[in-house]
């Protein structure tokens, strides 16, 4: 190639630099439409609400630093709102979603343009929605991909696969949660898994629309995975194939080599893998990982056929992946825990140092009174959740609008920095006194710039489990994590400082602690929760406000006029 053919190349990409650069100032739009819509699946015909009549929902996808618009329009008969998992919307809390936190429902018949401000987000993360038990059936992806003309950090796949994860109840969800609300015990489990809609072959009435994805024999696919399930963790594999985790939250990682993988609720990983085995049929399967032996859960398994192409039609049945025993903490640590970020030149991390701000957070299990005992919890008690022994009480008004509007009543700053409480978390005989919670509405305040160190703590407090824990409106570096209580002197040593995850969903460990560190660089009104659907139900959330910095660009960008009004 000579010089001059170099630089026509040259414009021809700087012409496609230009077009591209175009399209980012009229942002591409999306119409969802929340409605409910007919499925039939375990041989029963139900409606579930969706989005657009899709389940899963539409996939959206962007490049690197996009601006997107949805207009989310509720054909529903219900409130209604939608998150974006993962994206950390600089400045603009307004469309982050979460009800009576950073917006009140949107009524049906009513309508919100949301926007999707991305920014340091590449990989794969995805949208829900972020009221009641809704987010079951309406979530979708958000494939983003690098800035034109740049790589992956992996060489190219050759096709990308969706792998969306969820349950099925027979039973109408909006249901369950009344129910279990009611009763003060633990919901209905779900009847089936599904992998992209699809329970798979090991349930009824289910084979012949068995999800499949066709392998050219020698090229490398890659899988952009979420668990979008409700209440559980789950294992997964490919029969006889190796996988390789690239990423995880939209962040890339070190590639990392498994036969099988874990995924917490609200997490999304993707992994390549090549298809280097006998031309045939294998199974991807997908079932529970669940710590709590006292729990009932749906230990059911989801499949999908891997078929290679040339495939001849035969009786004998796929290949079926080893998956790790159903509570195998082990198994699953070691996984999560093998996460590194790439710290390279083209991806570098960027973890505090210096720590302006210090926080211990335990979560925990609790009960409450319930009138004569007749709730369905432990000894006739009620279920509850906590974080640092404070179930969160939302008001029907959002924090965020309370806290732009400075209205006052709305919720406290007194979130306590660490436990009120010191006793031994993890134990395995805690005193029944330490069971009960405090309800509040009290959050956290930081200022902006600050330097956050939060040490999560599992607690055995009425019975120890993991619990995936989510940040809105940020990622954050897992420094550490251990099994049993955090010892402040000794566990820092360990912290690993060179090339921590960025994550936005980890999962704490049962009677364990995770130790995570980010920026306070994002203004705005901003959740943290367990992504066990029903542990939030219970109050297993709490709020992080960061108040503005200096000058317009650290400052909360004003309210979009369409904010859905709060009654
Ligand atoms: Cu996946 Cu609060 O969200
Ligand atoms: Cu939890």
């Amino acid at each position: 190639m000579n010089e001059g053919m170099g630089l026509k190349i040259a414009g021809f990409l700087i012409i496609l630099g230009f077009i591209h650069s175009q399209a980012t100032l009229n942002p591409k739009t999306y119409d969802y439409e929340v409605k409910e819509a007919n499925f039939t699946r375990l041989c029963k015909n139900k409606t579930i609400l969706t989005v657009n009549g899709e389940f899963p929902g539409p996939t959206i996808y962007a490049r690197r630093g996009d601006t997107l618009v949805v207009n989310v329009y509720n054909k529903g008969n219900l409130g209604i709102t939608i998150h974006w998992h993962g994206v950390k919307q600089p400045r603009y809390p307004w469309s982050d979603g979460p009800e009576f936190i950073t917006q009140c429902p949107i009524q049906p018949g009513a309508n919100f343009s949301q926007k999707i401000i991305l920014s340091d987000e590449e990989g794969t993360i995805w949208w829900h929605a972020h009221s009641d038990w809704s987010r079951a059936t309406v979530h979708g992806l958000i494939v983003i991909w690098p800035k034109v003309g740049r790589p992956y950090p992996f060489p190219k796949p050759y096709v990308e696969y969706p792998i969306i994860l969820a349950e099925w109840w027979r039973q109408d969800v909006e249901a369950v949660l009344l129910d279990f609300m009611k009763t003060g015990g633990d919901p209905n489990t779900s009847d089936a898994l599904t992998v992209n809609g699809q329970p798979g072959d090991l349930y009824p009435c289910s084979s012949s629309e068995t999800t499949k994805f066709i392998l050219e024999h020698g090229k490398t696919y890659m899988l952009r995975m979420v668990n979008a399930a409700m209440n559980l963790f789950l294992f997964f594999g490919i029969a006889g194939h190796e996988i390789t985790v690239v990423g995880t939250d939209g962040a890339y990682t070190k590639p990392l080599k498994s036969h099988y993988g874990v995924i917490s609720p609200g997490q999304s990983i993707d992994v390549l893998f090549k298809a280097d085995q006998p031309i045939g049929q294998y199974y991807f399967a997908a079932r529970p990982y669940n710590s709590q032996p006292a729990i009932s859960f749906d230990n059911t398994t989801t499949t999908a056929i891997f078929e290679y192409k040339g495939y001849k039609n035969s009786s004998s049945k796929p290949a079926f992946p080893h998956l790790p025993k159903v509570n195998d903490t082990g198994a699953s640590v070691n996984f999560t825990g093998s996460f590194r970020s790439l710290a390279s030149r083209a991806h570098p991390i960027d973890v505090p140092m210096k720590i302006t701000r210090n926080f211990l957070y335990t979560i925990s299990i609790n009960t409450l009174p319930c009138p004569g005992n007749t709730c369905l919890g432990p000894r006739g008690l009620r279920f509850a959740a906590s974080v640092n022994n404070i179930t969160f009480d939302p008001k029907s008004i959002s924090i965020l609008n309370a806290y732009y509007g400075r209205i006052n009543g709305v919720y406290g700053d007194d979130f306590p920095r660490f436990p009120p409480e010191l006793f031994n978390f993890t134990s395995s005989n805690i005193s029944r006194s330490l069971e009960t919670p405090l309800n509040s509405t009290e959050v956290q305040v930081l200022n902006y710039g600050d330097t956050v160190q939060l040490v999560i703590q599992g607690t055995n407090v009425v019975a120890g489990i993991d619990h995936p824990m989510h940040l809105h409106g940020h990622s954050f570096y897992v420094v550490g994590w251990g099994l049993g209580n955090y010892n402040k002197s000794r566990d820092p040593l360990n912290f690993n400082l060179v090339d921590p995850p960025l994550q936005q969903t980890i999962a704490v460990p049962k009677n364990g602690w995770t130790a995570i560190r980010f920026k306070a660089d994002n203004p705005g009104v901003w959740l943290m929760h367990c992504h066990l659907e029903r542990h939030i139900s219970w109050g297993m959330e709490t709020v992080f406000i960061t108040k503005n910095g200096v000058g317009a660009g650290e400052s909360l960008l004003p309210p979009p006029p369409d904010m859905p009004p709060c009654t």
